[in-house]
């Protein structure tokens, strides 16, 4: 990627932001549909009320990389749990990666943790995702239990101490 990226923190209030995630998110699910439990085909199937709902929860952050060209090359979501925040829908795009894209993500959505004073920051990530398993590691993510989800799947679950 040329030119840069910068990281825009959306406000749902602002009219402009929700087709900015929105375009992310897509994006997302079209090139990584491995990687996310959500399908584009969702989209069309109730999905797009379920985002935008999320969206506009004041209590979560959304926080997307923009390209020098406006369009998004990743982003990242926190929303807030009973003292330990979840870190969700994290994507970088093809050409964006491996250049510190997803460190920024991941430590801006720390930040908003930090200020609600979340003990903990967890996340879950689908068996066999390496890249992604290598830079939640990096950012100091350890194994944690996983409750069985309704359909069977293992996912992995990794959880980062905020506190203490
Ligand atoms: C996982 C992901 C967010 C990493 O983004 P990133 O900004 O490239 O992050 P990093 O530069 O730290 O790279 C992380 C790992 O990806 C791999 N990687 C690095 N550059 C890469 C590239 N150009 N292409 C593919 N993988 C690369 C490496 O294994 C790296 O681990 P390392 O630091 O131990 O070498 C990105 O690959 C992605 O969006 N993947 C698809 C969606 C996804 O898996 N999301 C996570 C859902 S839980």
């Amino acid at each position: 990627m040329s030119g840069g990226f910068a990281l825009r923190v959306l406000t749902p209030a602002d009219p402009a932001d929700w087709p900015l995630w929105r375009d992310a998110r897509l994006a997302a699910l079209a090139d990584a549909p491995y990687a996310f439990k959500a399908r584009l085909a969702d989209w069309s199937t109730g999905g797009e009320e379920q985002w935008r709902a999320r969206f506009a929860r004041a209590d979560a952050v959304h926080v997307v990389a923009v390209a020098a060209d406006g369009r998004p090359v990743g982003l990242a979501g926190g929303v807030p749990g009973d003292g330990v925040s979840e870190l969700r829908s994290v994507w970088v795009g093809p050409r964006a990666r491996g250049q510190g894209v997803g460190d920024r993500l991941l430590a801006a959505v720390e930040a908003w943790a930090r200020l609600q004073g979340s003990a903990a920051l967890r996340l879950a990530v689908l068996p066999g995702n390496t890249a992604a398993v290598a830079l939640y590691r990096r950012h100091g993510y350890v194994e944690a239990d996983a409750p069985e989800g309704p359909d069977g799947a293992a996912e992995r679950v990794m959880a980062k101490r905020l506190t203490g």
